[in-house]
């Protein structure tokens, strides 16, 4: 057991999360793939940021229809990205930085390539045919969404080899596993142990709402499915205590709440809704949208933890908002159709912003003050942009941008999986790390000094929330208090300048100071403090 594993129990409680695509992040061997031996040398990089834990995009064996999200096996590497070898040297030499490492598990589907499936269509009697869904006539579970609006007409694709329809809720060459067959989950808990017992951190489950089906409902969210998720959680807490389960299931906080249990289910959730609603509230220049949402959000079980994110490598999702807010949302941060995808935006989150450094703190400083464990987007700590030329969600997975040499600095190869965005605003000759390194002002450095702030804060790591009640709908006010510590972090949400008075007569004579401008500290003798807001300004203010 390695050290890391020795420290706090609840560790992912106040961490933050960084998601790195294999793929996408440095290519060791020069084939234009990024792989985990070249992700070894970048962890000196990912330490420097300041983060605690790198989730990792699926590394297995897959045709990559869906970048890895199409397992054809659970209890290996995909070649372009290394070996086992490969990959227990990452996981080693990550735990020797003090870094932790959790995986994606797709649990919901195999890819069609995977041998359980092969075997499933071309031989009805073998066991593996019960591994999958199937169907004469393709008509059952007629409620359930499609989920791939813009590539799948149905949820069930004929299979001419079977002479049956199968289901599937993504992709047609993601086959869903039969979770009424107990050997699906025998499976499951076998390629669980694997990994853990090679000694990763912990699971993201991925599209966990979709594991059974039953008629007259609409396939998510079932008892069926909770109760499977329950068996998961406790092998981990029976056999690796310490390791984190995380949630992805798309859903209203109401219906992700039953993703803890009664704390014996999962240990974190993605709080998807939260997500558009900071944009909504920039763009409106109005806190109601976050205000609603936290509302909205009951409390969690003790060990718990919401995850909160700016933007990831699927599209900006605009399923957990009403159909008027997505047209708004669409009209706004996508006004190009190639912008858009299913029900969502493909872009990144320097170009939603207009590159605006004052918007860019003010989103990032909201999500590293708000409840949760916030995750960081590989490339995003460097104002990354997106090609929404490419197909599907390539765009927001194009290489890493090292430096302003070939390919990004990240591949010496002559031609690499994407090509790297050569955009003349957010591409690698502008864009990179090695520019960002030698220039005080950068996004990269930004980044690194929001993270170090964060971990001097415990309060915004695990403080209590409690909004301040100002009268400006475009200020957002709060405390993050944690026993005698607080921080009081206050936006201006709009491109006007705000002025607010503050009552805080009770810390006469203390110091205030601003961690995100580090020259003030004003000594509280007058109140109302009179504060003016410059356009966008973040304040993170500790006494
Ligand atoms: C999750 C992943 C997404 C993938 C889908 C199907 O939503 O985030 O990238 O396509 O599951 O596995």
């Amino acid at each position: 057991m390695s050290n890391i594993r020795v420290m706090a129990e609840n560790w992912y409680q106040n961490a933050v999360f960084y998601e790195l695509y294999i793929r996408a992040f440095a290519d060791g061997n020069g084939d234009g793939h990024g792989d985990f031996r070249g992700a070894i040398e970048k962890l000196d990089y990912v330490k420097s940021l300041g983060v605690d834990c790198i989730w990792i995009l699926p590394m297995y064996p897959s045709p990559l229809k869906d970048d890895g999200y199409d397992v054809a096996d659970y209890n290996d590497i995909h070649p372009d990205y290394g070996t086992l070898a490969d990959f227990k040297a990452f996981l080693d030499a990550a735990h020797e930085r003090g870094l932790r490492v959790v995986t994606d598990m797709v649990m919901n589907h195999t890819s069609d390539q995977h041998p359980w499936f092969q075997e499933a269509r071309r031989e009805p009697n073998s066991p593996y045919h019960n591994y999958y869904v199937w169907s004469e006539t393709g008509e059952e579970y007629a409620g359930a969404r499609i989920i791939f609006l813009d590539t799948e007409a149905s949820n069930w694709s004929y299979d001419e080899a079977a002479g049956k329809y199968f289901w599937h809720r993504f992709y047609s060459s993601q086959p869903d596993l039969n979770y009424d067959n107990p050997a699906v989950h025998q499976e499951m808990f076998k390629a669980i142990r694997f990994w853990l017992d090679m000694g990763i951190d912990g699971f993201r489950a991925d599209a966990v709402p979709y594991l059974y089906e039953r008629e007259g409902t609409n396939c998510e969210n079932l008892p069926e499915t909770h109760a499977f998720l329950k068996k998961v959680r406790q092998l981990i807490d029976e056999e690796y205590p310490g390791r984190v389960l995380i949630a992805e299931a798309n859903q209203w906080p109401e219906d992700l709440l039953p993703y803890f249990g009664e704390g014996d289910e999962f240990h974190m959730c993605f709080h998807f809704p939260i997500m558009p609603r900071l944009y909504m509230a920039l763009k409106q220049h109005d806190k109601t949208p976050i205000l609603n949402i936290l509302a909205r959000t009951p409390p969690i079980p003790a060990g718990a933890q919401w995850l909160t994110f700016l933007r990831n490598h699927d599209e900006l999702t605009l399923e957990m908002v009403t159909p008027e807010e997505r047209q708004w949302m669409w009209a706004q941060y996508a006004p190009e159709p190639r912008m858009r995808l299913n029900l969502g935006i493909r872009r990144r989150l320097a170009p939603l912003l207009d590159n605006d450094k004052r918007r860019w703190l003010l989103m990032n400083a909201l999500l590293l003050s708000l409840p949760g464990t916030p995750i960081i987007y590989y490339g995003d700590e460097i104002g990354m942009g997106d090609n929404i030329w490419l197909p599907d969600r390539h765009g927001c997975r194009t290489p890493m941008q090292w430096s302003a040499g070939q390919n990004a600095g990240f591949s010496p190869a002559g031609e690499t999986y994407l090509p790297a965005n050569d955009d003349p605003i957010y591409g690698y000759q502008v864009a990179n790390v090695a520019a960002q390194e030698q220039d005080p002002n950068s996004y990269l450095w930004a980044t690194r000094y929001l993270l170090q702030a964060r971990r001097q804060c415990p309060e915004l790591q695990h403080g209590r929330l409690e909004f301040l009640d100002i009268d400006n709908p475009a200020v957002l006010a709060y405390w993050r208090v944690s026993g005698e510590q607080r921080l009081l972090a206050l936006y201006n949400l709009s491109e006007q300048q705000q002025s607010i008075s503050l009552d805080l007569s009770t810390y006469q004579g203390r110091a205030m100071t601003d961690l995100l401008t580090s020259s003030s500290q004003e000594l509280l003798t007058n109140w109302p403090v009179v504060k003016i807001l410059t356009p966008y300004a973040s304040h993170w203010l500790r006494f």
